[in-house]
Order: structure tokens, then C-alpha cells, then sequence
């Protein structure tokens, strides 16, 4: 657990309530102040992770490059486009993805790609090479397996920032079991460094940091 946060991300008061924000044109409604925008940790599962104190060790600044997977509309990577450096948004659902390129309009540094993250075979040549961070959010069955298809693209002092939804493998079971099956998989490419559940934030989700492991 740590306090600090990525360069560029702050603890603003917004209508009273001292809320986590970045700088940038608003995207999803979220209240603003002057250049500040409230960054709602019931609508982003890595702004959660942020707010429960997890060390998800972003730096923030132009250098740090972020590759995310399952952008929907741009509501956590706009965020991140606000204080990283390079994020390339993977979205292979073509309707969020229209509104993701409207947020991409005043961020010269968040590149879209309408991609399958089962499939990163597809951008390979637009992403580049060892990404300071790959955060995932694909709500879909499969989300270990994700994770270790885009290893690849990780430095190897890189961090996965996972968001595990357990109702996306299976809604019949219980999350914990579902969890310690995901945990089991993504031990044959990452290091789990910390881990919690994102209560209250989103239910039956669990917020993973790891580390590749070495080829
Ligand atoms: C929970 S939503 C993501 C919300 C988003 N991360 C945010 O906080 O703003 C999950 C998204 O993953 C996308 N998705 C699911 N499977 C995917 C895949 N294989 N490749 C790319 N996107 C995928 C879905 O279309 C959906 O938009």
C-alpha cells in the first residue's frame, strides 16, 4: 500500500469531496475545476486500484508508455493519456471505440486501435516496444490469457495493472475460486506483487500488480 501517486495525478477538492484528478478536457460528465478533472473510481477500475492505495507503480511524465486493453469509450484511458507519455488504446467493440477517438481529439498522445487484445499479432507494428505499463480491463472470459498473450510488449522492468472481473470467466462460481484459477495461469509469465479486491468500487472484481517474468 502506498500514497504515492503518478506524476501528473492529484488529490483536488471537487464540490467538497477530496477526489483523485488529472488534467484534461472532460470526457464521461465527471465534474472539473478550471483545467482539473474528477477521476471517478466507481467508473475505472485502475482509478480504484489508485484510490485504495494500491502501488501500481506509474511514474506519470511523456517518457512512460502505456499500453491499455479494453479502452470502451475512453472513461480510465483518458486518464492515463492526462500524465503518461505514449498510451495506445486497444477496443475491439466498434461502438465505444467512436466515442474513445472523440477523446483522443485533444490528446495528441492516446493512439486508438479497433484490435482484439486475443490478437496482438494485429498491432504489434503500431505498438512500441517495452511499454512501461500494461493495464487490462476486458471484462471478458479469458483474462488471464490475455494477459500473457501481451507480455510481449512489456519492459522487463514493466507492471501488468490487471483488473480481473470474475463474472466475466464464470457467473455461476465463487469469484475467489475464480481468482486463485487466474492467479494459477498468470503464473506462467508474471509475478503477482500485490493484489485486493476493489470493494466497494466494483463488485467481485480483483486489482492485481505484477511483474513479467524473465523468457
Ligand atoms: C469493463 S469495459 C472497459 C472499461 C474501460 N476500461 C474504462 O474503465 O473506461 C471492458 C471493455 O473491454 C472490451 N473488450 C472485451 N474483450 C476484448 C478484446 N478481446 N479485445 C479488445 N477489447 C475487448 C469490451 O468491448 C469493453 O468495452
Amino acid at each position: 500500500m502506498t500514497d504515492a501517486l503518478p506524476d501528473g495525478v492529484e488529490r483536488r477538492r471537487f464540490d467538497g469531496a477530496e477526489r483523485l484528478a488529472t488534467r484534461g478536457e472532460p470526457v464521461y460528465g465527471e465534474p472539473t475545476d478550471r483545467e482539473w478533472r474528477a477521476w471517478n473510481p466507481d467508473r475505472s477500475k485502475l482509478g480504484a486500484m489508485l484510490e485504495l492505495g494500491m502501488d501500481v507503480d506509474l511514474a506519470g511524465g511523456d517518457d512512460e508508455t502505456v499500453l491499455y486493453l479494453g479502452a470502451a469509450s475512453g472513461t480510465t484511458v483518458s486518464h492515463v493519456a492526462d500524465f503518461a507519455g505514449p498510451t495506445y488504446a486497444v477496443e475491439f467493440a466498434a461502438r465505444p471505440a467512436r466515442d474513445l477517438l472523440s477523446a483522443a481529439e485533444s490528446r495528441p498522445r492516446l493512439f486508438p486501435l479497433l484490435a482484439d487484445a486475443r490478437k496482438p499479432e494485429t498491432y504489434a507494428h503500431v505498438v512500441e516496444a517495452d511499454v512501461d505499463a500494461v493495464v487490462q480491463d476486458v471484462a471478458t472470459r479469458g483474462q488471464a490469457r490475455v494477459a500473457l498473450e501481451n507480455r510481449r510488449f512489456l519492459a522487463d522492468d514493466g507492471r501488468l495493472l490487471l483488473a480481473v472481473k470474475a463474472r466475466s470467466e464464470d457467473v455461476t462460481r465463487d469469484p475467489e475460486d475464480v481468482f486463485a484459477d487466474v492467479r494459477e495461469e498468470l503464473a506462467e509469465g508474471y509475478e503477482i506483487l500485490e493484489e485486493e479486491r476493489l470493494e466497494p468500487h466494483h463488485a467481485d472484481h480483483l486489482g492485481i500488480v505484477a511483474r513479467p517474468l524473465g523468457e
